[in-house]
């Protein structure tokens, strides 16, 4: 059975899809089949995996209303099931997570993505579904980051150990259906999402 992981997060532009790209197609390159579902009305995970065409990556066209069982069909033909869930809607949201494995809230260091992160965290609480907040975009000296995560209190044990940093690359190698690391893969960026997907292969394993 394949491992399902959703990425949510009620504060927009948090970095839900640009992750779970680039961790896709970390997954991918290492030989793993990879599903990809795409619940957000946008569409930009799926322009992005239509420009990439990537044989290890396979676009499962769904629906709202049928996203749970799309995802449970998936998950018995693919190693990683990958959910793109779009921020606002609760009832989605509740219904993805009662049959994720785990759910990535991307959270950009400010008070406004960690007041929103709440929605996230509470959720999968309800479901048992274990939460890890990434911190995304966080700039390379930020006086205020500590007060900031301390605003998060209980849920700072969520906190992913990697990060990821503002990077032009993330948001220019998207472009073209790229990965930051295969624009230059001595870059930051190429190291930032090595560790995550590192990272969260740990805690598939554990
Ligand atoms: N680490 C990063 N460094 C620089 N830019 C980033 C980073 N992560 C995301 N971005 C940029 O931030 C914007 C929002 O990212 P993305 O679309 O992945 O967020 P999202 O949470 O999926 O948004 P939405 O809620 O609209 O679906 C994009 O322009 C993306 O390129
Ligand atoms: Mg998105």
């Amino acid at each position: 059975m394949g491992y399902i992981i959703t990425f949510a997060q009620q504060k927009g532009g948090a970095g839900k899809t640009t992750v779970l790209a680039h961790l896709a197609a970390g997954w991918a390159r290492a030989g793993k089949s990879v599903a990809l579902l795409d619940l957000d009305p946008q569409h930009s995970l799926t322009r992005w995996a239509e420009l990439r065409a990537d044989p290890n990556l396979t676009l499962i066209e769904s629906r709202n209303y049928r996203a749970a069982s799309d995802m449970k069909q998936a998950r018995k033909k693919h190693d990683l099931v990958l959910v793109d869930c779009p921020g606002a809607d609760s009832t989605l949201l509740d219904n993805v997570l009662r049959e994720s494995d785990m759910v990535v809230a991307p959270c950009q260091p400010s008070a406004v993505d960690v007041w929103a992160s709440q929605t996230v965290i509470s959720s999968a609480a309800r479901f048992k579904t274990p939460c890890r907040i990434l911190l995304n975009r966080v700039p390379p000296r930020m006086s205020t980051l500590d007060d900031i995560l301390d605003s998060l209190g209980d849920a700072q044990d969520l906190l992913l150990t990697s990060r990821l940093g503002n990077r032009v690359a993330f948001a220019q190698a998207f472009l073209d259906g790229r990965t930051a690391g295969e624009l230059s893969n001595r870059s930051a960026a190429a190291r930032e999402t090595k560790a995550l997907q590192a990272e969260i292969e740990e805690i598939i394993a554990a």
